[in-house]
């Protein structure tokens, strides 16, 4: 007989998170670590290995320039360092736009080679044909919409979505296409909240907000946003810790340290 220790922990599937459309609000933020991942798969429903990593860990201008390697290689790190939330891994740019089987095919690689349990991909009714291809053939897949930041150039750049009354049709139709597509969940990303809130009510899957209100059925935020290890992160990230001071003094004191030669210290070597 197990006990309740020794119980093997279960990840969160895709069909408990899309149930909880209009309940308890979902916690999501990303992850590119191990580290980092077992920290915060203890109090994430699900943890999304964005392309964001791209412009956050190596240096890029936009997520354009991400390679699926790249992505493959911190998704099976953020699966190694987890055991509970569901994991979602980004399709970046350039990997499924292009049709239907080329979406699965690099679709299925992510999914094989990091052990994931979804992929993210970005777009509304353009993509509803590459959705449904993909969840028919067993990839579950959350949609993205609102300010998809790998069309930032076509955007003219990062734009709060729905300022303008006359763009709201086009944007529910983008969450209702995908939704009936078959994703099980839509991140809305910097879009106005009564917008937000009217796709929220309208369609049957959850819709996560980054930029988006608290009307959205759950949230997300990039870790190093709401670390405080961007100096300058977007208006509407609520910042929870103060990382990029405390690195900072941390790296000067070793240095002072280092300097003066008061480290390492006797107990701190091997004799
Ligand atoms: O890449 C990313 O981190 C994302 C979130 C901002 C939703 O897509």
């Amino acid at each position: 007989m197990s006990t309740e220790a020794q119980k093997p922990v279960r990840r969160i599937t895709v069909p408990q998170l899309a149930a909880r459309k209009g309940g308890d609000p979902i916690v999501s933020l990303t992850s590119y670590h191990a580290h980092t991942a077992a920290i915060v798969d203890k109090h994430a429903d699900f943890i999304l290995v964005g392309d964001s990593l791209g412009m956050v860990m190596h240096g890029m201008e936009t997520t354009v320039g991400v390679p699926l390697d790249l992505m493959i290689m911190h998704g099976r790190a953020v699966v190694r360092g987890t055991r509970r939330a569901l994991i979602v891994v980004d399709m970046p740019f350039g990997t499924y736009e292009e049709s239907p089987n080329m979406a699965f095919r690099n679709a299925a690689k992510i999914m094989k080679e990091t052990g994931c349990g979804a992929v993210k991909l970005e777009g509304g009714a353009r993509m509803a044909e590459t959705i449904h291809f993909l969840v028919e053939r067993g990839i579950p897949v959350m949609a993205h919409t609102g300010l998809t930041p790998q069309s930032s150039h076509v955007m003219g750049g990062f734009k709060t979505q729905g300022r303008d009354d006359e763009t709201w049709p086009a944007h529910e139709e983008d969450a209702r296409a995908v939704s009936e597509a078959g994703a099980f969940a839509v991140v809305l990303e910097g879009m106005v909240e009564p917008l937000a809130a009217k796709i929220t009510k309208q369609i049957d899957i959850p819709t996560i907000g980054i930029g988006a209100s608290v009307e959205c059925d759950g949230q997300i935020l990039v870790l190093e946003d709401m670390l405080g290890l961007n100096a300058r992160p977007p208006k509407f990230v609520k910042v929870y810790g103060d990382l990029l001071n405390q690195i900072e003094t941390a790296v000067e004191s070793y240095a002072d340290d280092v300097r003066a030669r008061k480290f390492p210290t006797d107990d701190q070597i091997y004799r």
